[in-house]
């Protein structure tokens, strides 16, 4: 059973177009609750990301796993950068994505790696929704100590930290920002700005 937060209302993208349900409610907690994930959740969530489309059927990507309250999940914690240690230690689990840059087959660079394993995670995304949980992903770790601390092999590159588990409330978020963002509409751009209906800029031909 999941409990609903306000948050969760306010969060609904509010498209231009119909877009499907679990797009629409897919977005990046920072308040979870303190539960944990259920095991067979968390394995349908990595198992999602290994039925994406990757480049060749490669599937350059990587992931190590806390769970919260483990060993693992503490050393994680450590390579988040300062602004994401409050609100991502409360996360039910902690994922490391991880791409590898050389081509399976032939050891040359995969100029798509990074798309793939992008790929994945947004599956994960997806699945989370439909499981009642989120993630929120995370630029801000500190990649040479990941690299350091986990034995990342050569031409692997660290990419992003995910947090995942069930929304929790707002008012828990020890900074204030976050508690205001916590409750604010999600923005985007509008299609015209990065869609072209031909050379770099042009309008888009799509009409309704
Ligand atoms: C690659 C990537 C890196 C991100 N890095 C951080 C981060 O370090 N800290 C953070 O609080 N949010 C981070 N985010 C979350 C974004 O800020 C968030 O996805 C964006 O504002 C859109 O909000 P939404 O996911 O709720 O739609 C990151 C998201 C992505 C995809």
């Amino acid at each position: 059973m999941t409990t609903q937060h306000a948050s969760e209302q306010i969060k609904l993208a509010q498209s231009d177009y119909p877009i499907h349900e679990l797009i629409q409610r897919r977005w990046s907690p920072r308040a979870f609750a303190a539960r944990a994930i259920e095991s067979a959740k968390l394995l349908s969530v990595l198992e999602a990301a290994r039925w994406s489309a990757s480049s060749s059927n490669q599937q350059p990507w990587f992931f190590i796993v806390g769970q919260r309250g483990s060993h693992t999940f503490e050393r994680m914690v450590d390579c988040l950068m300062e602004g994401n240690v409050s609100w991502a230690s409360k996360a039910s689990a902690l994922i490391f994505t991880v791409a590898g840059l050389k081509s399976a087959r032939n050891d040359r660079p995969n100029r798509v790696a990074l798309y793939d394993l992008g790929q994945a995670v947004q599956n994960m995304a997806v699945q989370a929704t439909a499981l009642g949980l989120h993630i929120h992903q995370m630029g801000g770790i500190h990649v040479d100590k990941i690299n350091a601390e986990f034995q990342i092999p050569p031409d692997h590159t660290v990419v992003t930290a995910i947090a995942i588990g069930y929304v929790g409330d707002p008012e828990s978020l020890e900074n204030e920002r976050h508690r205001e963002g916590e409750l604010a509409a999600r923005t985007r751009k509008p299609l015209r700005e990065f869609v072209f209906g031909g050379n770099w800029g042009e309008e888009m031909g799509i009409r309704e």
